[in-house]
């Protein structure tokens, strides 16, 4: 049996965050969460639910309006430069030193973090190498595309080899082979013992990367499971399919745990022709999110 860390060795305890903005935006009400070592954990929701809105509070970019956050014990708001040591940041948009070559932003981000001019140079080498970035060491980060910017801000949060690494949507852009290499990367920091917090808006990403996964919508965390708990929790493991009127222009949908009791229902239904799949995280993500059902 594994035991629950205590508080203080937590890689990241949030304790009943609100975030309202100055124009009157309430972006997080009531969050609760936590992170166990080596764990990674998918933040989900809609555009505008209040992800990165949660993200820059972990990271001692914003205050929270209520509400408390320790990275290893230590709380961000009251100390946030040892807060931000402990962290590896990538954030929505990359910020990056245009006019620095891709090993000079490294090298310079590694001394920054305290790594000594040898260790810096050795680990910004090894980081081109890990991110396929090769071609691209020496040439300035203005020229760079989105995608090779966005694996550039990776190597950055993962230079001083981070104890909780927080990315806000890090494979956003990337064309597939990119989106797998960074997976790859996800993994092995895992592997190392490292605690990994990122939202994106890939289901299959979430599905294949992390061990528990939380929606958010509308400010709120609606969820935190793992991926199978969130589907059986929701009633749906399984689905049925179906045409409406038999000539496929609209198709249903019926949700259940169990297939043998699903399709017993179908057929009492007097459906005839459908078809039975597990059902995916973005079922229990639609299901979830879908603001049109009123929500209490
Ligand atoms: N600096 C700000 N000042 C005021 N309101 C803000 C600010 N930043 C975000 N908001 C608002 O807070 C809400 C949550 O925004 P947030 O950026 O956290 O969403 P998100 O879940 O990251 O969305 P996306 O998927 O588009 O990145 C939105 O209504 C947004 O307009
Ligand atoms: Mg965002």
């Amino acid at each position: 049996m594994i035991h629950a860390e205590t508080d203080a060795s937590l890689p990241l305890a949030v304790d009943g965050i609100d975030k309202r903005y100055r124009g009157g935006v309430h972006a997080n009400r009531n969050i609760t969460l936590s992170a166990q070592r080596g764990e990674m954990l998918g933040i989900l929701g809609p555009n505008g639910a209040g992800k990165t809105t949660l993200v820059r509070q972990i990271t001692t970019e914003l205050l929270p309006t209520s509400g408390s956050i320790r990275v290893f014990g230590v709380d961000v708001a009251a100390d946030p430069v040892s807060a931000k040591n402990l962290m590896g940041i990538v954030p929505q948009e990359a910020q990056l030193f245009e006019m620095l070559t891709v090993r000079e932003t490294l090298r310079i981000f590694g001394k920054m973090r305290g790594l000594p001019s040898a260790d810096a140079r050795r680990r910004a080498d090894e980081l081109i190498s890990d991110l396929r970035l090769n071609e691209h060491g020496d040439v300035t980060t203005v020229k760079l595309s989105g995608g090779l910017k966005r694996r550039v801000m990776v190597g950055i949060a993962a230079i001083a080899r981070p104890g909780l690494v927080v990315l806000d949507e890090p494979t956003t852009g990337l064309d597939p082979q990119s989106r797998r290499d960074m997976w790859g990367l996800m993994r092995e920091y895992k592997s190392r013992g490292a605690t990994i917090l990122m939202t994106t808006h890939y289901m299959e990403e979430a599905e294949a990367l992390c061990d528990r996964v939380g929606i958010i919508s509308e400010g709120r965390l609606l969820a935190l499971d793992t991926v199978d708990n969130l589907k059986s929790s929701q009633g749906f493991d399984f689905k049925i399919t179906y045409s409406a009127n038999g000539d496929g222009a609209s198709t249903r949908t019926m949700y259940g745990k169990d297939d043998r009791e699903l399709v017993e229902r179908a057929r009492a239904e007097g459906i005839r022709q459908f078809s039975l799949t597990r059902t995916t995280l973005e079922d229990v993500y639609l299901a979830l999110t879908d603001t049109d059902t009123p929500n209490t």
